[in-house]
């Protein structure tokens, strides 16, 4: 999957408790939901994973308001509980298993529907009903339209529902998201992706791509910004791949340029485009409209053509570069990320080399960096995994140093500068305000609580190289 998003990017949700494959409880059959589910007034949803999913859980939760549920902040109150898991590395795989395990102990004797949605829930399939016995839903997000009939099923009384069909050509229409961020509002234009870059996940368990027309994107998004949004961030798998299927046949271009002509609109974001797709008429885009965020996630994956090749993304280093001259040539200086993959199956320390320089020579904002993980069913599952872990986690850290060093330089060069912030946090036990520039760059100022969701001018006054703080102007 393009743009793991790590920080803003990934919902990280780090969680204790061991990684538990439980057994069946003494005396019952392996299907806990049969007799104690009745009817399902509250729930509780945990995310983790990419914006996708995190803009996902906001549509589910959305049917489920929709179908008179009330949210609960606590699992234990909660009589039905999802996971929205995600499986694009071994290690997040494992996270919907461990949390499962510790809320089984947690709540041993409590009756509850538990439901596991996502990308590890389409994965394993009905197979999760093995590893885990206390799960009773399971749902891929093909299948999300589908979940207010399995919950009725189990109300009903069945004892174990699936929703993993991904025969689907439909994207997944919802007026009923219920928007977590109140500043930034999620909304998505393709759906699933049929890349088949060699080590990923994502085609197996988001289903074939799919494009939404034109004209409900521009839809959803008026009805946000009637709702108050100033910013939005359009999303996607592969978000460049997109094709308008109604008759206006609006190129991804277009559609960027007709999103931030809307009334009300200030701030617009896209996440995560495909090298192979970046055509130089979304520079254009960006340079004709101001509120197009000069910010532009581009995943590198490697920096050697070998190893891309192998991957199978589809372009060169040399392609790649042009991509990036196209993108500093803009009017605005577009502020650039990357995802990177060290230890691809046969990555020698020549092709190693190759995106250390490439790193050097395009200077990135921020890089999110992966040790390259085997995941099931993908074409790179055949090839030999041949780089010792600890060589990974080596080229990693030279990786991250590098890259280090090149934020140390960048953000010092900020010194004295101003920018436009969206004023998304306060922490009141520091006084602190937290904004967030066009260029996605988060700024930390003393400020007040009353400043959230405001827009205001601060100057940088010092500058780590993971962050920066300031004072308001003007
Ligand atoms: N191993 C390690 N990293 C991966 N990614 C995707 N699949 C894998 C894998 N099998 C990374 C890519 C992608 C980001 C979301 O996660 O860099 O862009």
């Amino acid at each position: 999957m393009p743009g793991g998003l790590l920080n803003e990017r990934m919902i990280t949700n780090e969680v204790c408790g061991t990684v538990a494959t439980p057994a069946p409880r003494e005396g019952h059959q392996p299907s806990p939901a049969v007799a104690t589910v009745g009817t399902l007034r509250t729930f509780y949803i945990e995310t983790f994973g990419c914006q996708m999913n995190v803009h996902d859980s906001e549509k589910v939760q959305g049917l489920l308001l929709a179908r008179g549920m009330t949210p609960v902040e606590d699992f234990m109150h909660a009589d039905l509980v999802l996971y929205n898991s995600c499986s694009i590395r071994e290690k997040a795989a494992q996270k919907v298993f461990s949390r499962l395990g510790a809320f089984r102990k947690a709540t041993r004797g409590t009756a509850k529907a538990i439901g596991v949605l996502g990308c590890v829930a389409q994965q394993e399939g009905e197979r999760f009903f093995e590893r885990a016995p206390q799960v009773s839903l399971v749902c891929g997000s093909a299948s999300y339209s589908r979940l207010p009939q399995l919950l009725d099923q189990l109300e009903a009384g069945k004892p174990r529902v699936t929703g993993l069909g991904l025969d689907t050509v439909e994207c997944f229409e919802t007026e009923m998201t219920r928007r977590d961020n109140p500043f930034r509002a999620y909304l998505t234009i393709i759906e699933g992706c049929d890349q088949r870059c060699s080590f990923c996940v994502v085609p197996m368990t988001r289903g074939p791509q799919r494009s939404r027309p034109s004209h409900k994107i521009l839809a959803e998004a008026r009805r946000v910004v009637d709702q108050g949004y100033t910013e939005i961030q359009l999303l996607g798998q592969i978000i460049n791949a997109w094709h308008d299927p109604s008759p206006a046949r609006l190129s991804f271009a277009d559609l960027l340029a007709r999103v931030a002509e809307l009334p009300g609109i200030r701030r617009v974001r896209f996440t995560t485009s495909h090298p192979r797709y970046f055509t130089s008429d979304i520079v254009q885009a960006i340079d004709a409209n101001s509120n197009l965020c000069d910010q532009v996630h581009l995943p590198l994956q490697s920096g050697s053509t070998p190893v891309l090749a192998r991957m199978l993304r589809g372009y060169t280093r040399e392609e790649y570069l042009e991509k990036i001259h196209d993108l500093r040539k803009a009017r605005r200086a577009i502020s650039l990320s990357t995802d990177i993959i060290v230890g691809f199956c046969g990555e020698t320390r020549e092709d190693f080399e190759q995106t250390l320089s490439l790193i050097e020579e395009v200077e990135y904002d921020q890089i999110f960096s992966f040790k390259y993980s085997s995941r099931p069913n993908t074409r790179a599952e055949g090839s030999e995994d041949d780089i010792a872990e600890e060589e990974k986690g080596r080229r990693l850290t030279e990786l991250q140093e590098l890259q280090r060093q090149i934020q140390v330089r960048r953000n010092q060069a900020l010194l004295g500068r101003s920018f436009e912030v969206l004023v998304e946090g306060y922490q009141a036990r520091l006084g602190q305000a937290v904004g967030r520039s066009t260029t996605n760059r988060v700024i930390n100022f003393p400020g007040s609580a009353g400043d959230m969701g405001r827009y205001l001018t601060v100057k940088v006054t010092s500058a780590g190289p993971n962050s920066l703080v300031g004072v308001r102007v003007g």
